[in-house]
């Protein structure tokens, strides 16, 4: 059988899009067919957004985004101004950078172990598997120990999940796991650092929960940390209120999707006279057939409240193929550079001083 430091041997390196100047291909792609065309729309209503320095970017994530290699452009994403506010599963946000924010890595797995024969043998060796990925699960063990030492350093209430990534951001801090210390950069801290929020709808649904779990059962009796997602919709719903400009760049679908959709009949029902999402972008690989939340169309929402028709496109691409490219060309389009960070977690935590 192989050792585990055999099988884990090639890290998963993610992409620059600083480095890769896709302008002139995307540009392309808008006199082609099908998804290129498709994909070249939804670049050139990224960069729209961004141009309207009123919208506030709300980016949505689900499926494995972050180990899969994109974790750079999203720190990029945040530091340049192009992303308001997340709403993610909590496995991209503490499986996954927060667990490389603690220093380890996701690792490639070789065609062999991605057909699944070998699982047996990859659980032996407390390794996981996500499709071609691998992570050392010993590893995500610590990750789940770590979760819990930030619940128990906090004030036993309940907390919004945003809150409580907040406090991640400032125990990465404390600890020195950022890049000015030696440590690699992270999402957590880099939303930290620029106040851009971070919402996970169903923090427990993670390695948090793990955590969260252990803290709680330690208390019995005594006040706990508890995540109220309630909070999380409420602080969302203030945004939306506050800048009622938005627009929603979504990768997969899942509970981050109807998470962010939703604000706007959110504020509606707290009085608010609010706009649709007024730009909307999805990539994902989901047929509609299933009539599911994932599946369903920007259009569909429209029939919801909840997205403008006007500036909407749906692409039906692996996210790790499409990213790149609509993220690249904003990018290399300079369409960020009018924009000041919204700094959108002052809003929802006055700054006193
Ligand atoms: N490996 C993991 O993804 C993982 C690990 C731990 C916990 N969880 C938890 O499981 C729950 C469900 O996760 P989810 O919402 O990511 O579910 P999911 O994997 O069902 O993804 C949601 C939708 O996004 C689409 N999608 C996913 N990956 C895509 C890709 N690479 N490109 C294009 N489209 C893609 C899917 O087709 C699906 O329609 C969450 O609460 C999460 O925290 C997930």
């Amino acid at each position: 059988m192989p050792t585990k430091q055999e099988l884990l041997k090639q890290p998963i390196q993610h992409i620059d899009i600083k480095q890769h100047n896709v302008v002139a291909l995307v540009d392309a792609m808008q006199h082609m067919a099908f998804s290129s065309r498709d994909l070249h729309r939804a670049a050139s209503i990224y960069e729209r957004m961004l141009l309207d320095t009123d919208c506030g970017v709300i980016l949505c994530l689900a499926g494995s985004m972050v180990s899969a290699g994109l974790k750079q452009i999203f720190i990029d994403l945040i530091r340049n101004h192009m992303v308001d506010a997340i709403v993610s599963t909590g496995a991209n946000i503490v499986d996954q950078d927060f667990f490389e924010a603690l220093g380890f890595k996701h690792w490639i797995a070789d065609d062999l172990l991605r057909q699944g024969t070998e699982d047996a043998m990859l659980r032996e060796n407390m390794i996981d598997r996500i499709y071609d990925t691998l992570i050392d699960e010993e590893q995500l063990r610590f990750c789940d120990d770590t979760t819990e030492k930030v619940a128990n350093s906090l004030d036993p209430r309940p907390y919004s999940s945003r809150e409580f990534i907040r406090a991640m951001g400032a125990y990465l801090e404390q600890e020195g796991k950022v890049p000015e210390k030696g440590g690699v950069d992270s999402i957590i801290h880099a939303a930290y650092q620029n106040d851009v929020p971070i919402f996970c709808p169903a923090f427990s649904d993670c390695s948090a929960g793990f955590g969260l779990v252990a803290h709680q059962h330690a208390r019995q009796d005594k006040p706990k940390v508890s995540i109220d997602s309630a909070k999380d919709f409420y602080e969302l719903t203030q945004l939306k209120i506050a800048n009622p400009t938005t627009g929603l760049l979504m990768l997969g679908g899942g509970v981050p999707k109807n998470f962010a959709q939703d604000i706007v009949v959110a504020a509606e029902i707290l009085g608010n006279d609010a706009p649709m999402h007024k730009y909307a972008i999805q990539i994902t690989v989901a047929d509609v057939r299933d009539g599911a939340l994932s599946s369903s169309t920007l259009k569909e929402a429209s029939s919801w409240g909840k997205v403008d028709t006007t500036y909407e496109q749906m692409v039906y691409s692996e996210a790790t193929l499409a990213v790149p490219l609509i993220t690249g060309y904003a990018y290399h389009k300079g369409a960020f550079k009018a924009r000041q960070g919204k700094r959108w977690s002052r809003l929802l935590e006055p700054v006193t001083a």
